[in-house]
């Protein structure tokens, strides 16, 4: 082993210097050698010895040239297996042969020259091959930070004062921002060069007061004004006759080669790449995002390590950027809470997507959630937006893109709030106001300070005359896309800006928050550990993984409220019931579940023991179960029927449909279709409608199995996504398979669930008779294949139309 030059021996053993390990003795040394770690880095090691022998060094070269024109340039010399080019700034490049014969062909050729230019060919460097470990991840520095800051806020009197400490340790220090405002000011001097009256303005974490370190750099760069010094330019060129003006535009400008306006963003994005690339010392990984929302050139900057965005068409973001900055400076309280959210949603990843992209929040959704929760803490501790609007003088009023972006400049303007409450009250209230909200069925608006019903969005010429009114100078704004979390933008409020979020990052943002409202009530929140415990915020920055979590092992099946796969049709019915929607919508699921246990699942349904839930419903649900699986392109039964039958049979809506009508307010915590709140029964139990299923089949097993021989490959529908498909697919099984031996009875409890969470419809599921020990199986084959079929039911009503 000694032999081995990688190995050193040492006074505690020895160490491998290829792989900068220490080893306490002989065996583990063997191990060590015979291990993954130093294989692998052997042979690479000896891939690049032999690549650097067969490889040499081209400089001399410029931008334009390809590396096919290197490759076959260099052919002459023995065969070429690979030229690599520097991205950046192509400048030099290394051409790899295939022996290394063709190396000294090369290098004794006197004179090398390729297009024109004289190209300097030299061996190549050799370099001590030296194992870099790869960087640490962002959670790995995170929780690096935290071990360091754990023993400090611990040792800390309050939640208060670690809330503080919080931001202390992790807000952008004054040389950091020096160091950005430089950079913007270079960025500032090269852009005018190109771009006549540009400017470039930061907007994001580095400016808003929310900034940690090594955040990025966001920029808007407006070209507003360069558009009209091009028109003018070229206005006066054509007058005189001439190719263009002299000052800074002349032909060979960059500006020649673009008409601003009406270049695409994608063409003027491409430009601002290619200046970046040669213009700006320090700047390298230059490329153009233009799949973006907004179009961006991402690059990074060497030296001060920073990742930086330009955007083109941004006036907005540079706004609500001073509108954040503004809420800073009217309330000391927001920057801690802040900070210590922010860190709390990263530790648990539910907020920040690398590269932008993913379907967690962003930084900018977070904190408007944070703003809106303080409007909405009594007394309020920030304003609405359409207070501050009001606020505002004359000379503040600002429009941007037809929204209105009016608030008062400075915070002095704002009166201060009388909401005293201290952080660590404020801390866990956030907690509190999320882990209980209703995010399927509302829609945020931090504009007003208050929750809209997202019915109020289904119809989608309501919502637009309702903008228009509030914003006249407004031409046509979509409507927001709606998802599990909406959040509108206070300014932009055709933007939902968490419009990214999919069901199971809404689910994991508020199962967070009631973890750690439960957290928050605890002693170990509040109380600093006399026995130097972990408490306080400590113990809520536990990373996600490292709490066990408790699974509540409840036979429930859950069917989200999911707005944005809803038809039309009963999209507009819903809005027609108003507050009453979740009832109806409800009423729809229970019908459907029906329909699937009865005609899908072919389950053998005893008849409810609650009259007022309906037969008549039952039945209609049957009906419209079979007709559609009769033939899925047969118009289903007229969906103003099933309304009406259901209200008939409900004793809740009278009113025909069509006329907007409010069935019973259903803001209740749970409820039953009846709009009833859960009432006890005599013996204890809630008095829920129910239905007792009997199944004598197998029908969960081989499935999928059935389902390919059906379709014969020639139609990949998945699971649950076509009725008449599993219809047939329960026959087969029912046909083919033998009965159980004793039939399968169990009971299903539907419940609503809105108000106080996001609305759902919870199905509970109880064996009554389960003599051949099924039912578990059968149970989970219908925790996936019941909400699926559900949806797809509810979608089929576009039959309806
Ligand atoms: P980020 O979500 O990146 O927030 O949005 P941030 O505060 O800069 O946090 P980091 O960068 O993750 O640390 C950056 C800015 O982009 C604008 C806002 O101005 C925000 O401050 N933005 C973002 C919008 O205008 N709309 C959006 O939907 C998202």
């Amino acid at each position: 082993m000694e032999s081995d030059s990688d190995i050193k021996t040492t006074s505690r053993g020895f160490h491998c210097v290829l792989c900068n390990v220490n080893l306490p003795n002989m065996p583990s040394l063997d191990q060590h050698v015979k291990g993954r770690k130093h294989q692998t880095l052997s042979t690479v090691r000896a891939s690049r010895k032999t690549q650097e022998e067969r490889s040499v060094f081209v400089s001399g070269i410029k931008p334009d040239i390809s590396q096919t024109d290197i490759a076959e340039y260099f052919q002459k010399f023995g065969s070429v297996t690979d030229v690599i080019m520097d991205k950046d700034k192509g400048v030099y490049a290394i051409v790899q042969f295939s022996d290394t014969k063709s190396i000294e062909a090369t290098l004794s050729f006197v004179e090398h020259q390729m297009k024109g230019l004289k190209l300097r060919v030299k061996p190549r460097e050799k370099k001590e091959f030296k194992f870099i470990p790869k960087k640490k991840s962002d959670s790995q520095n995170l929780q690096r930070v935290l071990d360091h800051l754990k023993p400090e806020l611990c040792q800390l009197m309050s939640v208060n004062a670690q809330m503080q400490l919080v931001v202390e340790r992790f807000q952008l220090g004054e040389n950091e921002k020096k160091a950005r405002g430089l950079l913007v000011q270079l960025l500032q001097e090269v852009f005018v060069e190109f771009f006549p009256d540009s400017q470039i303005l930061p907007f994001g974490s580095s400016v808003n007061t929310f900034g940690i370190h090594s955040c990025d750099l966001d920029l808007f760069l407006d070209l507003e004004n360069t558009k009209v010094f091009q028109a003018r330019a070229k206005s006066t060129s054509e007058q005189a006759g001439e190719g263009m003006s002299d000052d800074g535009c002349s032909e060979d400008s960059i500006l020649s080669d673009i008409d601003l306006s009406t270049a695409s963003p994608a063409q003027v994005l491409d430009l601002v790449a290619a200046i970046l690339k040669r213009c700006v010392p320090g700047v390298h990984k230059v490329h153009v995002v233009s799949s973006a929302r907004l179009p961006v050139v991402k690059f990074h900057h060497r030296e001060l390590n920073l990742q930086g965005d330009i955007t083109i068409n941004n006036r907005l973001a540079v706004r609500n950027t001073r509108f954040l900055q503004l809420c800073s400076g009217m309330e000391d309280r927001l920057r801690p809470l802040v900070y210590t959210i922010r860190y709390w949603a990263k530790q648990k990843q539910l907020a920040g997507n690398p590269s932008g992209a993913g379907s967690l929040l962003n930084n900018y959704a977070l904190t408007l959630l944070i703003i809106f929760f303080l409007q909405n803490c009594e007394p309020p501790v920030l304003p609405t937006v359409d207070q501050l609007k009001d606020m505002a003088c004359e000379e503040e009023e600002c429009v941007i893109e037809g929204w209105n972006c009016t608030f008062p400049s400075q915070p002095i303007s704002v009166p201060p709030s009388k909401n005293t409450q201290d952080l660590c009250t404020l801390l866990s209230g956030f907690f509190s106001f999320y882990a209980s909200f209703d995010f399927a069925s509302s829609v945020i608006s931090v504009r007003e300070g208050r929750v809209l019903p997202i019915t109020d969005f289904f119809s989608q010429k309501k919502e637009e005359e309702a903008m228009q009114e509030e914003q006249p100078t407004t031409t046509s704004h979509h409507s927001p896309k709606l998802g599990p979390l909406n959040l509108l933008d206070p300014f932009e409020l055709s933007h939902n800006v968490a419009g990214n979020l999919n069901e199971r990052s809404q689910r994991c943002f508020q199962r967070e928050c009631r973890e750690a409202e439960k957290y928050c009530r605890s002693l170990q929140y509040q109380r600093k550990s006399t026995k130097g415990k972990s408490w306080g915020l400590v113990r809520l920055f536990t990373p996600h993984g490292d709490v066990p979590q408790t699974k509540a092992e409840q036979l429930t099946i859950s069917i989200p409220f999911k707005s944005a796969s809803l038809p039309e049709v009963l999209r507009n019915q819903l809005y027609m019931a108003g507050d009453g929607f979740h009832l109806l919508w409800f009423q729809k699921v229970c019908a459907a579940v029906e329909g699937v246990l009865k005609s899908v699942l072919r389950c053998h349904l005893a008849p409810s023991t609650d009259a007022a839930f309906g037969e008549d419903s039952a039945v209609h649900a049957a009906e419209e179960m079979e007709s559609a699986s009769a033939s899925l392109n047969t118009t289903m039964n007229d969906s103003r029927d099933s309304v009406e039958s259901q209200n008939e049979a409900s004793p809740l809506g009278t009113a025909g449909v069509g006329t907007k009508r409010r069935l019973s307010s259903c803001s209740d915590a749970s409820m039953s279709p009846q709009g009833k709140k859960p009432r006890m029964a005599r013996r204890g139990k809630p008095d829920f409608p129910h239905w007792i299923c009997l199944q004598k089949h197998v029908v969960w097993a081989g499935r999928r199995k059935v389902r390919r021989e059906l379709i014969k490959d020639t139609d990949s529908r998945p699971e649950g996504s076509c009725m008449e498909l599993e219809s047939q697919v329960t026959a087969h099984i029912t046909e083919k398979e033998p009965e159980l031996k004793e039939p399968l009875e169990f009971k299903v409890q539907p419940q609503i669930v809105s108000g106080t969470e996001s609305t759902r419809a919870v199905l509970k599921l109880e064996p009554t008779s389960d003599k051949t020990g099924v039912f578990h199986d059968f149970f989970h084959f219908l925790e996936a294949f019941l909400p699926k079929m559900v949806e797809t039911l509810l979608k089929s009503e576009i039959g309806n139309v």
